[in-house]
């Protein structure tokens, strides 16, 4: 490490079911090969990091970014958030002001891109300006939510296949399903089944991998029969025992595993700014 910084490089393991914070780390230089290699170990290990006191251009973001993996592009066709018909923007405003896509409101329990053929791997939201209070994000430890599952209900989960209805074509203002039951309406998009147990490309480990809200079709099982499994699974999924409660400060970076977690936003008050980035790092096929 450089002998003149300031603080230490540390990363702090929190007293929480996932997450290290990370300090005495400047994102705007060039990061040590071994420092980055702790990074992602960290990552393995604890799914979330958090980034303290970081103060940098989109070029810099981008530039420490794309040391942990390249740029999330969705197909043409797939849209997601902030997407513009066959584009969608590299840095993405996660803002509720100046053309922002997010809003102030209340954000279920997701993974980026379920929707997709190949999720994005993780992203990265940096923090310029934080409400007093409310819009905190939590972040969700899947693998432990599978871990602590009873035995027969992973059996009867560990070989499905999972439909996750892509939100960006629906119309936002019709009142959402949460399972697909009523197979008279036509599919409006292609649809990408994934394993509801996925397998974590990296550490191996087992993740539940289903959101909270999102429209949901576990194929080849009856409807009826797919629903109450999904809502007793969901149920389980949202417990204060998996997730921690990040509150913003300017200058925070969170970098979370998209494989390995779900996140959810607290809504607050349309009088506070909250501005903030996004870059999201591309991904594989679940399996
Ligand atoms: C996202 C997201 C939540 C937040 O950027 O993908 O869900 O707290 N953000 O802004
Ligand atoms: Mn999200």
């Amino acid at each position: 490490m450089p002998t003149l910084a300031l603080t230490e490089f540390k990363i702090t393991h929190l007293n929480a079911p996932l997450g290290s914070e990370v300090t005495g780390l400047d994102a705007s230089q060039a990061v040590a090969p071994e420092v980055i290699l702790e990074l992602k170990q960290a990552l393995r290990d604890r799914h979330i990091l958090i980034f303290k006191n970081q103060n940098l251009t989109d070029e810099q973001f981008l530039n420490f970014a794309f040391y942990f993996g390249s740029l999330f592009v969705p197909p043409d066709d797939i849209p997601v958030l902030a997407s513009e018909p066959g584009v969608t923007p590299v840095v993405i405003p996660i803002s509720n002001v100046d053309g922002g896509y997010t809003g102030t409101r209340e954000i279920a329990f997701h993974a980026d891109h379920h929707w997709t053929p190949y999720p994005s791997s993780g992203s990265l939201l940096y923090a310029l300006e934080v409400p007093p209070e409310g819009g905190d994000t939590y972040w969700l430890n899947l693998n432990l939510a599978y871990e602590t599952l009873d035995e027969s209900t992973k059996q009867r989960i560990a070989d499905l296949k999972l439909i996750t209805y892509n939100p960006f074509l629906r119309d936002p203002n019709a009142p959402r399903s949460k399972y697909r039951l009523d197979k008279s309406i036509p599919l409006i998009s292609p649809v990408f089944p994934h394993p509801l147990v996925r397998t974590h490309p990296e550490s191996g480990k087992k993740i539940l991998y289903l959101g909270i809200s999102t429209e949901v079709e576990i194929v080849g099982v009856d409807p009826q029969e797919g629903a109450e499994l999904i809502e007793q699974l969901r149920e389980h999924l949202n417990q204060p025992r998996f997730y921690y409660q990040h509150k913003w400060s300017v200058g925070d970076i969170v970098y979370w595993d998209n494989q390995a977690t779900l996140h959810y936003r607290q809504a607050f008050a349309p009088k506070y700014r909250r501005v903030m980035k996004r870059v999201s790092l591309a991904g594989s096929r679940p399996f």
